[in-house]
C-alpha cells in the first residue's frame, strides 16, 4: 500500500502535540513533518519514548502540572493547534484506579485548556474513543447516539468531551473530538509502532505470543454474543488515524469550529479473526486460552464512518485488516530482532 498522503500543506506551522512521544501521538508527529509543519512535543515520557520523537523538539511536561505547563505554553503560545493524545488508556487497569485515571486524564485535560485560554491558543484536537459509546446494541455507532460509559476510562474522556463542548459554549474553543475506534498498525518505515510497557492490546500481545516472547495468551471471554463468542472491534490503522489530524487541522482553516466524529472503518473484527489473521502473516501457530472476561470490556464496537467522509472527507486508506497486521509485524519483528 503507497504513502498518499492529502495534499494540504501546513508550511511554518507549529502543533503542540501532547503525548507527541507515545503510539498515535508520534504517527502523529511525523505526519505533521510529512506536510511541512514543526511538531512540538509534550510529553511526561511515563509511557512515551524519548526515541520515537523524531520529527520536531520534545518539552518534558506533566499535565498534572499547571505551572510548568503554562510554563511550557508560554513558550508556543503562537502555534495553530493543541492536539491532545496523552491519557492513561489502558481499560482494565482503569477499573481498579479510577483515582489515577480522572486525575490524569481529567485534572490533565481541564488544566491544558485552562493553559490555552490564558495564551490564547483557541484550536484544539482531542483524542476521545469509542469507549465512551459503552453497551449498545446499535451497531454501527453513529456520533449522534447515546454516550453512556461502561468503562472508567470512558467515562474520564466522556468527562473531558462534555469540557471541552463547555469551553467552546462559553470560551469560543475551536475543537475536533476524534473517536477512534482501535488504533493499530505501524508506520511503514518501522521506525515507530506499538509499545507499551506493560502491553495490554490484542495484537502486539498476539504478535508476542506467536514469537514465542510470552506463554499461551489469553482471550478474555468466549460467551460474548456475537457470532464467535469474542469481542468485536474495529481496528484501524493508526496512520489513518494520524491522517484524520491532518484533515482536521484543514477543516479549522475552512472556518470549522467544533465536530465530534469517529474514526473507524465501519468493518468489525472478532479476537478470533483476528488472531488468525495473526497467524497467516506471521506463519506461526498462535497459543492461547480462552478466560473469564476482563472487567470493563463491551461486546462490540465497530463506527458508522459516514460523518468522518462527510465532514473530514476522511477515507480509511491503510486499515485493510492484513496490512494493518503486516506493518504491526513488520515493526515489532525489527524491534525484537527475529
Ligand atoms: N484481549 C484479549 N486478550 C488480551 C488483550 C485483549 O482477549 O490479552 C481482548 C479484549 O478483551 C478486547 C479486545 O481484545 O475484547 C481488544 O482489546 P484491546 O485492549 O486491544 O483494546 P480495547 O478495545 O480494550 O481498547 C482499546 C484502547 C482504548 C481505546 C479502545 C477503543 O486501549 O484506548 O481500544 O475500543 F479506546
Amino acid at each position: 500500500m503507497s504513502a498518499e498522503y492529502p495534499a494540504m500543506k501546513l508550511n511554518g506551522q507549529t502543533h503542540i502535540v501532547v503525548g507527541g512521544a507515545g503510539y498515535i501521538g508520534s504517527h502523529v508527529c511525523k505526519m505533521i513533518a510529512d506536510h511541512g509543519g514543526e511538531p512540538v512535543t509534550f510529553d511526561n515520557f511515563s509511557s512515551g519514548h524519548p526515541h520515537a520523537v523524531r520529527w520536531g523538539p520534545a518539552i518534558d511536561v506533566d499535565l498534572r502540572n499547571a505551572q510548568s505547563l503554562n510554563e511550557a505554553l508560554s513558550a508556543y503560545q503562537d502555534a495553530s493547534s493543541v492536539i491532545h493524545l496523552a491519557s492513561s488508556i489502558e481499560v482494565g487497569i482503569g477499573e481498579k484506579d479510577p483515582a489515577g485515571f480522572y486525575n490524569n486524564n481529567v485534572i490533565g485535560a481541564f488544566n491544558l485548556l485552562e493553559g490555552m485560554r490564558k495564551h490564547g491558543l483557541d484550536r484544539f484536537i482531542f483524542s476521545s474513543t469509542c469507549a465512551t459509546y459503552g453497551e449498545t446494541n446499535k451497531v454501527p455507532l453513529t456520533e449522534d447516539q447515546n454516550q453512556n460509559p461502561f468503562s472508567v476510562y470512558g467515562k474520564t474522556k466522556l468527562a473531558i468531551e462534555h469540557m471541552i463542548q463547555s469551553y467552546h459554549n462559553a470560551y469560543g474553543l475551536k475543537y475536533i473530538t476524534l473517536r477512534y475506534f482501535n488504533a493499530s498498525g505501524a508506520d511503514p518505515s518501522g521506525e515507530i509502532g506499538e509499545e507499551h510497557d506493560p502491553e495490554t492490546h490484542l495484537i502486539p500481545i498476539a504478535m508476542q505470543a506467536a514469537a514465542g516472547l510470552r506463554g499461551k495468551m489469553k482471550i478474555f471471554g468466549t460467551d460474548y454474543e456475537t457470532p464467535d463468542g469474542t469481542c468485536v472491534r474495529d481496528y484501524i490503522h493508526v496512520n489513518d488515524i494520524a491522517r484524520a489530524h491532518i484533515l482536521g487541522l484543514g477543516k479549522f482553516d475552512a472556518g470549522l469550529t467544533n465536530l465530534e466524529v469517529n474514526i473507524g472503518t465501519g468493518n468489525g473484527y472478532s479476537n478470533l479473526e483476528i488472531l488468525k489473521m495473526v497467524e497467516e502473516v506471521t506463519g506461526l501457530p498462535l497459543p492461547y486460552d480462552a478466560t473469564p472476561r476482563r472487567p470493563g470490556d463491551v461486546t462490540q464496537l465497530f463506527a458508522d464512518a459516514s460523518k468522518a467522509k462527510a465532514e473530514l472527507n476522511f477515507v480509511p486508506q491503510y486499515s485493510d485488516l492484513e496490512y494493518i497486521i503486516r506493518s504491526a509485524w513488520n515493526f515489532h519483528r525489527s524491534r525484537w530482532q527475529l
